[in-house]
């Protein structure tokens, strides 16, 4: 072999249909081999490939599923805009070394019934803007779970109430697979890396970091001793709605495990943001482990 051939990472084999994904599953269970499982909604980033590069150390076989999932999106979101860019998404999933990539059209019948309820902890936060969204995200990771089979699934912290939900779908409902949280990657200057970024103009680009300064805050503050939440939650909605095209949706500092309000800051503790900036909804937090 000459001496300065680039060892170019092999492309992922794309398979389109619940099919091919379920019969490619089957014989790698067959062989043995351990299965570690990225779903996304493509328009990939370093955020995702993040969740592929620790998936590619844990198993054998990367699997990413790159699928829009409109049971997610409410009437009047962005399910029709939301960038779909294959293309490039594969280079991004060649370069991490992913073995198989799952897009298919669609995973739904017309007929489809049956959906997984999520309680009381779909119903705040981001619920509460977004009624129905957490039903969607549970019920398409549940498919694809049951598609994929994998020994692990990787999900963003960027997400937390998605996060939280999922670990609680899986453990209620007896999946065997484990769930396993990846930190947020964020842009230089702080601002969380989303597929959404991409709409923002450069001021609402420069606005939006106040998305992430208001958690730097809420951080210092916790670091500087203070434990009550209503201080620190003014504080944090003053520094967001200093930004002409921000729109707050909600500022919250919530026990991790149950995301309920918390008065006092103790014990593990999630602060969590979700803004409007010009028309693009972005959605940050940090978490606070045994205050
Ligand atoms: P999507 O927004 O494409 O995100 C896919 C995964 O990447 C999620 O687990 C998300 O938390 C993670 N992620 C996104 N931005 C990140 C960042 N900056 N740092 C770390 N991880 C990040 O979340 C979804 O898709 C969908 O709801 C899905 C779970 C695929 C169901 O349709």
């Amino acid at each position: 072999m000459p001496v300065n051939t680039p060892i170019t990472p092999s492309d992922p084999v794309i398979l389109k249909t619940i099919h091919d994904m379920q019969t490619t599953s089957r014989e790698l269970i067959r062989e043995g081999k351990s299965i570690g499982f990225v779903p996304t909604m493509g328009a990939l980033h370093a955020g995702h490939k993040s969740l592929m590069e620790r998936a590619r150390e844990q198993n054998d076989i990367v699997v990413v599923s790159i699928y829009v999932n409109p049971t997610q999106f409410g009437p009047g979101e962005d399910f029709e805009k939301y960038p779909r860019t294959l293309e490039a998404d594969r280079k991004i999933c060649a370069e991490a070394g992913v073995d198989y990539i799952f897009a298919p059209e669609n995973l739904y019948t017309g007929e489809t019934r049956a959906f997984v309820e999520v309680g009381e902890l779909g119903s705040v936060l981001c619920g509460i803007s977004r009624p129905s969204h957490f039903r969607g995200v549970a019920t398409v990771v549940v498919k694809l779970l049951n598609i994929v089979h994998p020994d692990r699934a990787y999900f963003g912290r960027k997400d937390a109430q998605q996060l939280l939900i999922i670990r609680t779908v899986v453990r209620d409902l007896n999946i065997d697979t484990d769930i396993v949280g990846c930190e947020i990657v964020r842009e230089p200057d702080g601002l969380a890396l989303s597929s959404r970024n991409r709409y923002l103009s450069p001021t609402e680009r420069r606005q939006a970091l106040a998305i992430h300064k208001s958690l730097e805050y809420a951080r210092n503050r916790i670091a500087g001793g203070e434990r009550d939440a209503m201080k620190i939650l003014e504080a944090m909605a003053e520094i967001l709605t200093q930004q002409p095209d921000l729109e707050l949706d909600y500022v919250a500092l919530v026990d991790a495990d149950t995301l309920e309000d918390l008065k006092v800051l103790e014990g593990d503790v999630l602060a969590a943001v979700a803004a409007k900036v010009g028309t693009t909804r972005l959605i940050d937090n940090e978490s606070f482990d045994n205050l």
